[in-house]
């Protein structure tokens, strides 16, 4: 069974679509650092969920870039969505030429214990993506450790799209506004969505490494 912190469902149904394993939510809603990388925020969320609850955990920690707008929202998407909302981000993009944008997303795995080292795994669909966007971390798997010395797993995912007028009535969060391949996240089901989006991506990751790790 795999245990994923969070508090939005809908990154819930879309683990448990994805993954074979069972997957039990727990909403322990843990305080977010100041940082502006995704890996950083996952790390610390899964070492704060496993010190929380003393067993191994998942995390997610996803953000929406806007090639235009320089990498914006990133790190502040969920501020932004709640501040300004997905509707205002459209129409702040809609006059801009360039609508391209990415879906950055990092699962962290974090059961205390140390890693081996392993060839990382590279994620082709980022190529074709802006790298001067997405560039600010690999799309590789990563370790990370800090000054807790509690080491983590990071897992990423990227999807390259582009913004759009709201459509669609499923997924959640900035799904209505981002299209891929000529529909938006929010026209797709969940099992579609998940063949092509960051957290599938980085899904896909985990899954393929918790399988073949002895954990
Ligand atoms: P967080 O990873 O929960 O901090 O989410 C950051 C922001 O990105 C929130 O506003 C989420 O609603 C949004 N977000 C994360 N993943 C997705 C997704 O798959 N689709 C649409 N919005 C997302």
């Amino acid at each position: 069974m795999v245990v994923f912190v969070t508090t939005n469902e809908g990154k819930v149904r879309e683990a448990r679509e994805y993954l074979d394993e069972p997957v039990e939510q727990v909403s322990f809603d843990y305080v977010e650092p100041q940082a502006d990388d995704l890996q950083t925020v996952a790390a610390h969320g899964a070492r704060a969920a496993y010190t929380h609850l003393g067993e191994p955990v998942i995390v997610d920690d996803s953000g929406l870039t806007i090639d235009v707008f320089e990498g914006f929202p990133g790190p502040y998407s969920s501020f932004v969505e709640d501040t300004l909302g997905i509707e205002r981000v459209w129409e702040l993009t809609r006059s801009e030429e360039n609508r391209s944008a990415a879906f950055r997303g990092v699962v962290a795995y974090c059961d205390g214990e140390p890693f081996e080292a392993a060839p990382e795994p590279v994620d082709d669909q980022r190529r074709g993506h802006d790298l001067a966007v997405t560039d600010r971390a690999s799309a590789t798997t990563d370790e990370q450790v800090d000054e807790t010395g509690v080491p983590v797993k990071l897992f990423e995912g990227v999807v390259p799209g582009r913004i759009v007028e709201p459509r669609g009535d499923g997924g959640f969060g900035y799904d209505p506004i981002f299209e891929y391949d000529g529909k938006t996240f929010a026209e797709m089901h969940t099992e579609e969505k998940n063949a092509i989006s960051h957290r599938g991506r980085a899904l896909a990751k985990f899954a393929e490494w918790y399988a073949e790790s002895d954990r």
